[in-house]
């Protein structure tokens, strides 16, 4: 340990302070916020998507009915984040099974689609085509995914667990701060397409307000089109020929045939273990389970325990493992089944070693110390957005994180459908070295080809005891940041012993390599600590990562202890 870091220690041992976290929003009180029970437990973003969980299990379903009530109803409930316009991922423990599972039904790129057709004529990116309007749509995947996992999981009928999705879009809901906030944000876009307008907007294409209530009558008649024949209207009928018209209508590319063909994917999750606990998460088309994995691999090295969760020592390490795993991303990471990820490399023990000894604890990484090769160890290789999280007492499990991309995603609401198209072809890299809304770095791994999907921070995860115990579960929104926030409220737990609410509500920071700061959310850190950050060399920015984590915990006394982030409008609901 260098002179000046035990200096930092012992400035920051005699300045210990409490932990800072994140307060309720106003007019709310913890308990809104918190639950614990003995049978089921659900965290989501949205009161009626909570409730329309346990209607589910209410009529004797499972929690994997639960998830599909949740999956519809939150595509109504928070139309600006996700849809069924769009996709996402979706972790399951299927305990009479002994599965466990990761769905992906993420969007797919156009049959059409292209590696240049983000480029304007000089070269440069046109992140305007990749953001809005028909170019900016993947393949929706959400109903696909829906029908599947009810396929294998599913005991109540599929049409039953769309009924709450259906009565909250017909008798709508009020506008909540959250909504209204992104009704004023993206109302230049959504004026642009009359179909859009007609649902969110009023005449003069100011937006509707907090407190009016949101009708959406057109998605209440293509929802009860789901409900009556799964997933029929919505790739191979009427629905898939409105999309595709839309599409038509708008500059896009999308076809009935590439809805025809669509395919959900279900695949083996990544799985890697901090201090003996073992991590289950999203593997590629997400880049998220990979860097939780590899981050927490970083600074299993370090004891940060001792070190303190808000000491700078210890923010300085892990902000250096967040920006040498964002580096690997933007260099490595793509959808494998069109390339080949070191995936194995990059989760492994032995490479974060090597990462961890590059890190200087006198001074923070940049730029030019990248990228740290690591071919002489390569092994051979085999604010947007939602998150919901259930699980029961006898350890089922389903972690689900799912989106429209960006706020409201293309603007384009597919006419006469009431549906949302995402705008996740974004999240393709334009050009290698190409930037996506999130400010993410893309690589040839992550080029636009047709049927390809886009690289996912999304990270659904389980966490679970040396023994193979369910321990957690949770994910969040907000793009790059989601693989952040879930690692720092699994370390918190881990590494720091917090128990759940203090985990989810902690400060938390983040550091993506490109930009080159840490960009810490509110209340912040103690103003010593962001001091001695600065003088190691870090730049830091306040502004709020997005995260809305939903995180259930099963505590020792075989409770199940639900926190839905006190910076959200969720609720989480135990019974
Ligand atoms: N669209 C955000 C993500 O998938 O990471």
């Amino acid at each position: 340990m260098s002179k000046y870091f035990l200096l930092l220690t012992l400035t920051s041992c005699a300045l210990v302070s409490p932990l800072k976290q994140s307060s309720v929003v106003k007019g709310k009180s913890r308990t809104d916020y918190e639950s614990y029970a003995k049978n089921f437990m659900i965290s989501t973003q949205g009161v009626g998507t909570t409730k329309a969980a346990k209607y589910a299990i209410d009529r004797g379903g499972n929690i994997f009915d639960a998830a599909i009530a949740a999956s519809f109803a939150i595509s109504v409930e928070r139309p600006h984040s996700t849809g069924i316009g769009g996709g996402g991922f979706m972790m399951i423990d299927h305990v009479e099974s002994k599965t466990k599972t990761a769905f992906d039904f993420r969007e797919m790129a156009p049959q059409r689609a292209h590696s240049k057709m983000f480029l304007n004529e000089d070269g440069t990116q046109d992140t305007d085509r990749s953001l809005t309007g028909g170019l900016a749509s993947g393949v929706p995947g959400l109903v696909a995914g829906l029908v599947e996992v009810h396929k294998k999981y599913g005991s109540l009928p599929f049409g039953d667990l769309v009924k709450p999705a259906i009565d909250l879009a017909r008798k709508g809901f009020k506008i909540y701060p959250g909504l209204a906030k992104a009704l004023e944000a993206e109302k230049d876009r959504l004026c642009k397409f009359e179909s859009s307008k007609k649902i969110f907007l009023n005449e003069d294409c100011s937006p509707k307000k907090e407190g009016e209530v949101l009708i959406q009558e057109d998605l209440a008649k293509t929802l009860e089109l789901i409900a009556s024949d799964k997933n029929q209207s919505f790739y191979f009928g009427k629905l898939a020929k409105k999309i595709a018209n839309s599409q038509a209508m708008h500059g896009g590319l999308i076809t009935t045939e590439d809805m025809a063909q669509y395919v959900v994917k279900e695949r083996k999750p990544i799985e890697g273990t901090y201090r003996g606990y073992k991590i289950v998460s999203m593997p590629p088309p997400s880049s998220g389970g990979t860097h939780i994995i590899q981050i927490l691999n970083i600074l299993e090295n370090a004891d940060l325990r001792s070190m303190g969760p808000q000491s700078s020592q210890a923010i300085h390490l892990t902000s250096s493992a967040m920006q040498m795993a964002f580096a690997d991303r933007a260099e490595y990471m793509g959808d494998n089944d069109y390339s080949v990820v070191p995936l194995r490399t990059l989760t492994s023990k032995q490479y974060a070693k090597v990462l961890y000894n590059k890190i200087n604890p006198d001074l923070a990484l940049e730029s030019k110390d990248f990228p740290i090769p690591f071919n002489k160890i390569f092994l051979k290789e085999p604010d947007h957005t939602t998150h919901f999280t259930i699980m029961d007492s006898k350890g089922n499990i389903v972690s689900s994180t799912q989106t429209i991309n960006g706020w409201f995603g293309s603007a384009v609401v597919a006419e006469g459908t009431g549906i949302v198209m995402n705008n996740e072809m974004d999240d393709f890299a334009s050009h290698i070295g190409g930037v996506n809304l999130f400010g993410a770095i893309g690589g040839k791994n992550n080029l636009v080809h047709p049927k390809k999907r886009p690289l996912s921070s999304m990270s659904p995860t389980m966490v679970y005891t040396e023994k193979g115990k369910p321990l957690m579960a949770l994910g969040t929104p907000s793009g790059t940041r989601i693989l952040t926030c879930v690692m720092q409220t699994i370390l918190n737990v881990l590494e720091y012993d917090m128990e759940l609410w203090d985990a989810v509500s902690a400060t938390r920071y983040h550091h993506q390599w490109y930009p080159e700061y840490i960009r810490v959310g509110d209340p912040g850190f103690e103003p010593y600590v962001e001091k001695q950050l600065k003088e190691l060399g870090h730049k830091i920015v306040r502004k709020n990562l997005g995260c809305s984590i939903q995180a259930i915990k099963l505590e020792s006394d075989g409770k199940l202890h639900g926190v839905s982030d006190p910076r959200g409008e969720g609720l989480s609901l135990g019974f």
